[in-house]
């Protein structure tokens, strides 16, 4: 997966990215990640990248001519039609299946937005998914890109090591993963629930899908729409927010 995100803040993607599972990531050559500076493709000899927005009201707006043009720089290395991604709070809200999704694809463009937004004409022009990472205005669109970054990048075979597994995530079959424990096995007087010392894997696996029924049920109702589970599963929820009522 080759990464290349159009910002006027290279250097916040790369130092933000350049750590911890998606450092050793590039360094491994399982992903790629180039920071594109819009700035060096300005034809104003002032570097200016922005400008009133035609109709008045507050704040600047990205010009079309700097982002088009380090956008066809781009296109130079990457696949014929590569994803474009713009990150705005006007799009599609970004989930677990997206990343999975995205995962798939060998290149992805993502263009970083700041003032009040990018010119429409240019995304009209280039733009394949406008995705949001949430409803709520972040000052730039570093920060999204980056998240997305992550989100994808774990789902990429390789990119985790096998102690790492993305096999028990939240979301993976719809629903939130279980609690975990490590030692001591008491710790400030509180124990480790004893099934998972009891070396049963059949046991430990049954407690732990409840875990993750109940912890869905109390704090993401709304995922156990979708959720897959079983008739058997469905019942078992029930009655134990029926328990939880009488106590
Ligand atoms: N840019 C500003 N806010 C954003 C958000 N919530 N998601 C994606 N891009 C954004």
């Amino acid at each position: 997966m080759n990464y290349h995100v159009l910002t006027l803040f290279p250097d916040m993607i790369e130092q933000g990215m350049n750590n911890s599972i998606i450092g050793r990531a590039m360094a491994d050559g399982k992903i790629s990640l180039e920071a594109v500076n819009i700035r060096d493709y300005t034809t104003n000899k002032h570097g200016k990248t922005d400008d009133y927005p035609y109709g008045g009201g507050a704040g600047m707006v990205m010009q079309a001519q700097p982002v088009y043009d380090a956008f066809q720089a781009v296109l130079e290395r990457t696949e014929a039609k590569p994803r474009v991604i713009y990150v705005t709070p006007q799009g599609s809200v970004f989930n677990q299946q997206m990343a999975r999704e995205l995962a798939l694809e060998k290149d992805i463009v993502i263009i970083c937005g700041h003032y009040e937004g990018i010119d429409e004409r240019v995304l009209d022009e280039i733009v394949t998914d406008n995705i949001s990472i949430g409803d709520y205005v972040l000052t730039g669109g570093e920060l999204p890109a980056m998240v997305m970054i992550d989100a994808i990048s774990r789902m990429i075979p390789g990119v985790l090591h096998n102690d790492e597994s993305a096999e028990d995530d939240s979301f993976g079959d719809g629903l939130l993963e279980f609690p975990q424990y490590s030692r001591p096995e008491v710790w400030n007087g509180i124990p480790v629930p004893k099934i998972l010392l009891s070396g049963d894997h059949a046991k430990v696996d049954a407690w732990r899908r409840e875990q993750s029924l109940i912890r869905t049920a109390l704090r993401r109702p709304d995922l156990l729409e979708t959720a897959q589970i079983s008739p058997k599963e469905k019942a078992f929820i029930a009655k134990f927010l029926e328990n939880q009522k009488e106590q």
